[in-house]
């Protein structure tokens, strides 16, 4: 795989610390007001998603900034098919991680942020042994991400989100 990881100009992409908490809520609170998503979140619920990705097995918790703004947010973590038991005809007993979320600034979108967020991602479980990564969306713009790095759509729907799909990428053969 890959190792490089090409970075918009200007920015960096560093691990989370709760010093960067208001730029985070506030990104995320209005990336999913937008469509397709539609969501009010309250700061509440946005603080205790940021307490599920820090507590979450093997994560990987990164923010995108430039200079001192937040402007990008990825995380992710080991897949347990107790959550998605649906997914096991794909995963296999594979060591697989997960996509939480994934979320970039609309003033510095279609720019590669999330790409690179991604791949940044990608070469964390690489390098930790994973075989899969997996994500979910139903947002046409988070498709072209996955596609564009060579995951797959597995056609598999969430039986709660029914208009979402799942995303996989084989991180290594066997
Ligand atoms: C989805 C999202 C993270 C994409 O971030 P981004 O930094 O703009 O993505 P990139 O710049 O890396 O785009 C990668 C590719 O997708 C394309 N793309 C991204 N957004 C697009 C859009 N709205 N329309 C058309 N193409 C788009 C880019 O042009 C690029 O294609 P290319 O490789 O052929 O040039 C961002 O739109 C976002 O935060 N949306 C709101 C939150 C969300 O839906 N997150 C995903 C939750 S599952």
């Amino acid at each position: 795989m890959e190792k490089t990881t090409t970075r918009p100009l200007g920015t960096t992409i560093r691990d989370y610390h709760s010093s960067l908490n208001d730029g985070i809520i506030a990104l995320y609170i209005s990336a999913f007001r937008e469509p397709p998503w539609g969501l009010s979140f309250s700061k509440e619920q946005i603080v205790s998603e940021i307490h599920r990705f820090t507590t979450s097995p093997e994560k990987h918790f990164r923010v995108a900034m430039s200079g001192e703004k937040v402007i990008g947010i990825s995380a992710a973590h080991t897949l347990s098919l107790e959550d998605f038991p649906f997914l096991a005809g794909i995963v296999k007993g594979k060591k697989t991680a997960y996509g939480a979320a994934m979320v970039v600034d609309k003033a510095h979108r279609e720019n590669g942020l999330a790409t690179s967020l991604l791949r940044d991602r990608m070469d964390h479980y690489f390098a930790k042994g994973y075989c899969l990564i997996i994500g979910r969306t139903k947002n046409p713009a988070m498709e072209r991400v996955y596609l564009g790095l060579g995951y797959k759509d597995t056609g598999i729907r969430d039986p709660i989100y029914q208009d979402s799909s799942y995303y996989l990428l084989k991180l290594r053969r066997q």
